[in-house]
């Protein structure tokens, strides 16, 4: 089709895009062109505009590296990883769900760790935690899933962000007994900022808007028949809660971390905090994401 005038180029990509013979591929990225090309009749970027988002683009792609995804933090701080979690659980999206995004920090292969034990695995100061959680679906329990258990540490870094922790610091793999309980000890999470050393860190400056998340745990929980259930259990008192910069906290995400009276469970002293959940499984597929980083 020879190009007419500006109108012309939308049916003119669509119909060049036609023959696709995988439906899905076809509907995605009919959709995507016309989104897009409506996205600029509507913000008429200038030709340097343009060139500055083509830049953004290639710049999230360069920023990536084996353990830093960049990718999936710009897809977070725009509320899409969410938006797409939301409408993935939660049986399209007729009731509350308890999932959320996965983040950049996932590994795959968590230590091993006998329920109960700890997943601190090097010196690490801070008050200690007592996660005593629970897997139902339908009401019953859920025997035999495999759990990963992550988290910040209470200077909120990760473990491979930081080279003077020990490898896979506070980071675990359960599985659930009879009762479908896991417990683990660990030492409370802090709050973080995200990275913001890249393209993202550029548009949360040019936006006003501050770069921390707040301190929760992560769980991934995996068991055959089951939707894979990704989420996070936010510290209820953390003074970023209502704004988190890749707005994951629903609700149904927010904590019940106690502040522990009397001597530690394991009879340590000092500070210490225990939390209690329950965890709700979808039937669904069993599936591993892809991790985000090596
Ligand atoms: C996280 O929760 O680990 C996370 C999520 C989004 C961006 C950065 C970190
Ligand atoms: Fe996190």
């Amino acid at each position: 089709m020879i190009i007419d005038g500006e109108a012309a180029v939308t049916p003119a990509v669509l119909e060049a895009m036609a023959a696709s013979p995988d439906a899905r591929v076809k509907d995605v990225t009919a959709a995507l062109v016309r989104h897009l090309h409506a996205f600029i009749r509507e913000v008429r970027p200038t030709e340097a505009e343009w060139e500055y988002g083509v830049e953004f683009l290639c710049r999230i792609g360069q920023t990536n590296t084996a353990t830093h995804n960049e990718g999936v933090l710009f897809s977070d701080s725009i509320g899409i990883s969410t938006l797409v979690c939301l409408l993935n659980n939660g049986n399209e999206g007729s009731t509350e769900t308890a999932a959320a995004l996965l983040g950049p920090f996932w590994r795959d292969n968590s230590p091993p760790t006998e329920n109960g034990g700890s997943i601190v695995r090097g010196p690490t100061p801070g008050p200690k935690l007592f996660a005593s959680c629970q897997v139902l679906a339908g009401g019953k329990p859920v025997a035999g899933a495999r759990v990963d258990a992550w988290h910040s540490s209470p200077e909120g870094v990760y473990e491979n962000q930081d080279p003077n922790m020990a490898p896979m610091n506070l980071r675990g793999q359960f599985i659930t007994d009879a009762e479908g309980r896991f417990r683990f000890t660990s030492v409370k999470p802090a709050g973080y900022p995200v990275p913001t050393h890249g393209p993202v860190g550029d548009l949360l400056r040019a936006q006003l808007r501050h770069p921390f998340r707040p301190a929760h745990l992560h769980f991934l929980i995996l068991k055959e028949g089951f939707k894979t259930l990704v989420t996070q259990v936010f510290v209820d008192d953390d003074e970023h809660l209502e704004s988190d910069v890749v707005f994951g906290v629903t609700q149904a995400l927010v904590g019940g971390y106690q502040l522990g009276q009397g001597p530690a469970p394991d009879g340590s002293e000092g500070e210490w905090w225990s939390l209690d959940y329950t965890f709700h499984l979808e039937p669904g597929e069993a599936r591993l994401p892809t991790p985000p980083i090596a």
